[in-house]
Parts: C-alpha cells; sequence; structure tokens
C-alpha cells in the first residue's frame, strides 16, 4: 500500500521517514552520562502519551511516508505490556520497520514474546565488558542479564543485535578492541558512539569525548584489520568489516557513530515523539511542538498532521556541538528518547 499522504519534507530537502518514540522517561539504569544518580523527577502517568494515543500520531506519520520505528526511552522496558504497543504499531499500513533501542536489562524475558508482537530488531547499550565498571558507569549490577537479554534477542531473531556503546575518556576506551573482538565473536553489530552533551548532571566537557578518528586508529595500532563499507544508508553509523567475521550478514561489524566531530545532520531523517507528546526534528531541538494538547482536546486527523509538518518544514540544519553558540537542550537524554 502507498502512502495516502505527501512525504514530510524540511526546508533543506530531507525527508523524514525516521520515527524514533520514547514511551517512557523512567529507567532502571542510571548510567552517568544521561542520569543523576538519584534519577529525574518522573513524568506523571497522566501526562505520558496512552498506545492509542501512540499509535494514532504514529499511523499518521507512516501515510506520510514514515518507515522506520523505533521505541526507546528512558528505558522502554519498564512500561507495562510494551508488547501490545509493538502489535498495534505492526498493525499499521504500510507496514513500518520497527526497532526498540533499549538497556537490556529486561530483555531476556521479553525477546520471545517482542519478536512474536512484530518486532523487527534490538539496540543494546553496554559501555563495558567488566563487571565493575559496567556497574560504575550504570550504577547498578546488571551486566549479566544485560549479556543475556542480548543472547535472548539473537535467539528470537531480533537481529542483528546492535551494541551501542558510548566511549568516554578515561572511562572505558581502553575496551575498544574487547568491544571488537566481542562483536566479531558473538555476531553483534558494535557501535562506537562519540560520548555527547546531554547528561543531566551537566558534566560532559569536549575533553571526555573520544573522536571516531582516534577511535580507527586505536583499533588499527592494535592490529584489529578493518575495511570500510560504501555505504549510502542514512544510519548514523559509519560500518567497518572486522577480519574474520562471518559474511553475508552485518554480524560482526562495527561502526563508528561520529555525532560531535562529523555530525550526520545534513542527512538527517529523524523526527522524534517524546513520551508526553511532544514532537521533536532534533535530538538537540531546543523547542518542541505540543501533540498530546490537540490530540486530547479532539483535533482531526488533518489538523495533527499539518502541525507535524509544519514542525517538519521548519527542522534547523544541525546542532551546533563545538561552535560557540551551541545551547544544551533543557532536557536530557533520557527526557527526549536517544
Ligand atoms: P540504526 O537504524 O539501528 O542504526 O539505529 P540508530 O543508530 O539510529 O539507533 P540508536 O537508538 O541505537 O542510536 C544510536 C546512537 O546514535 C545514539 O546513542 C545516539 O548517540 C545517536 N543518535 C541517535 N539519534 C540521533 C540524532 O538524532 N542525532 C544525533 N546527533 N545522534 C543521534
Ligand atoms: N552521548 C551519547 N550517547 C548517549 N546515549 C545516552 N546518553 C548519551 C550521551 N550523552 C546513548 C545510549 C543509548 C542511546 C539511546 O543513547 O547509550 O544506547
Ligand atoms: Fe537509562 Fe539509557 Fe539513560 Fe542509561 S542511557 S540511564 S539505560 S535511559
Amino acid at each position: 500500500m502507498d502512502s495516502p499522504y505527501p512525504p514530510l519534507i524540511d526546508g533543506f530537502g530531507r525527508v523524514a521517514d525516521d520515527l524514533r518514540i520514547s514511551v517512557t522517561d523512567r529507567c532502571n539504569l542510571r548510567c552517568t552520562y544521561c542520569m543523576p544518580a538519584a534519577g529525574l523527577p518522573w513524568l506523571p502517568r497522566t501526562d505520558i502519551l496512552t498506545f492509542e494515543e501512540i499509535a494514532r500520531v504514529a499511523g499518521l506519520l507512516v501515510g506520510a511516508g514514515v518507515k522506520t520505528i523505533r521505541l526507546t526511552g528512558g528505558e522502554p522496558l519498564v512500561r507495562r505490556d510494551l508488547v501490545h504497543l509493538v502489535e498495534m504499531l505492526a498493525a499499521l499500513a504500510p507496514r513500518p520497520d520497527l526497532a526498540l533501542t533499549t538497556n537490556g536489562v529486561l530483555l531476556a524475558e521479553a525477546a520471545a514474546s517482542l519478536a512474536a508482537a512484530g518486532l523487527d530488531r534490538v539496540n543494546v547499550s553496554l559501555d563495558s565488558l567488566r563487571r565493575e565498571r559496567y556497574e560504575k558507569i550504570t550504577r547498578r549490577d546488571e551486566l549479566d542479564r544485560t549479556l543475556a537479554g542480548m543472547e535472548a534477542a539473537a535467539a528470537a531473531g531480533l537481529t542483528p543485535v546492535k551494541v551501542n556503546m558510548v566511549v568516554m575518556r578515561g572511562t572505558n576506551d581502553d575496551e575498544l578492541v574487547d568491544f571488537a573482538r566481542f562483536a566479531r565473536d558473538e555476531g553483534y553489530v558494535v557501535r562506537f558512539i562519540e560520548y555527547m552533551p546531554l547528561d543531566a548532571d551537566g558534566r560532559w566537557t569536549s575533553d571526555d569525548v573520544v573522536a571516531a578518528e582516534e577511535m580507527l586508529e586505536t583499533l588499527a595500532a592494535a592490529g584489529v584489520e578493518t575495511e570500510g563499507f560504501a555505504d549510502e544508508s542514512p544510519e548514523p553509523a559509519t560500518r567497518y568489516s572486522i577480519e574474520g567475521r562471518e559474511k553475508g550478514t552485518q554480524a560482526g561489524e562495527i561502526g563508528v557513530i561520529p555525532s560531535v566531530t562529523a555530525p550526520f545532520c545534513d542527512r538527517c531523517n529523524r523526527i522524534r515523539l517524546t513520551a508526553e507528546g511532544g514532537f521533536r526534528t532534533c535530538l538537540f531541538a531546543l523547542e518542541e511542538v505540543d501533540v498530546r494538547g490537540p490530540l486530547r482536546a479532539g483535533a482531526g486527523d488533518d489538523e495533527i498532521l499539518a502541525l507535524l509538518r509544519k514542525a517538519v518544514a521548519g527542522k534547523w540544519a544541525g546542532h551546533k556541538i563545538g561552535s560557540p553558540d551551541f545551547q544544551r537542550p533543557r532536557k536530557s537524554m533520557s527526557q527526549i528518547g536517544g
């Protein structure tokens, strides 16, 4: 089935066809690069969009050409009955590609039912393979459950299982080679992510960032042979094949996401819906458009779609991390939705 509405195009000619939906601002970890130790003031439940409201907005956007939907949080698996939302989204026409970004702690129990409900794949956050360090970064002792969650996801066919490692200088940058081997040996796709100024504590400094170039140099110096892919996909990661990996699938690949040193804003196809129904056209946007208000006031489909279309039309060229006029968004990563 073709999309009934014209595509969502911004003022720079970029087509928005990748929707990220945050289903909760809550989380069962407290990663230092994202949340304070004490957590954040959670949204009251009545402020959070219901599954019906989410599915309605997603349906309109799918009708306007959105092809991929990713569920995020906070931690999406702490939202009760998430499987049901996956079913509702899998029933949309045209059926979108459905993915989930999770910290993996609750994934072992959920993987099979998520796959049965129509989820296509998962990305799991994992920043250290060493138990004590994992606990230091996330402030919870959950490495074993996260690893079990990744295995369960692979077994349930939620592949390729992608692993997101936020690389921080002096914290975990000595594990790049271990992670590259882990990707090859376990058949995961590991992506090394530059640390962005989205931590709630506001401690980020540019000194903490390890540039993607430097990551690749470190791998090369350790004898990890990488071969780049000629890749035009809008995926933020620059992908590399590593020696000895299984060919013919993405399994065992690595990638780097240079969000700070080489942002992919000029080919950004993303739009976001926050847990409380804010529509954002950039991770770093300073403003968002309230969709929950109109939804609950009985607005018609055309009215809501017009609101979303106008927001996309006004999308800015990109963030300005590193430039003197860069302004951090008021919200941190878990409140926006990774
Ligand atoms: P794939 O389609 O599987 O490649 O998904 P993805 O990489 O978009 O998803 P994921 O949620 O795993 O995000 C990976 C990382 O990309 C995040 O940790 C962020 O650091 C970064 N990222 C995600 N969205 C944006 C964005 O809109 N802008 C920027 N600058 N970085 C983003
Ligand atoms: N910089 C880069 N990536 C981040 N994430 C969370 N906070 C940051 C940050 N400050 C990542 C998580 C998760 C994804 C949704 O976002 O590791 O994989
Ligand atoms: Fe939770 Fe993800 Fe933030 Fe870690 S990065 S505290 S897992 S929302």
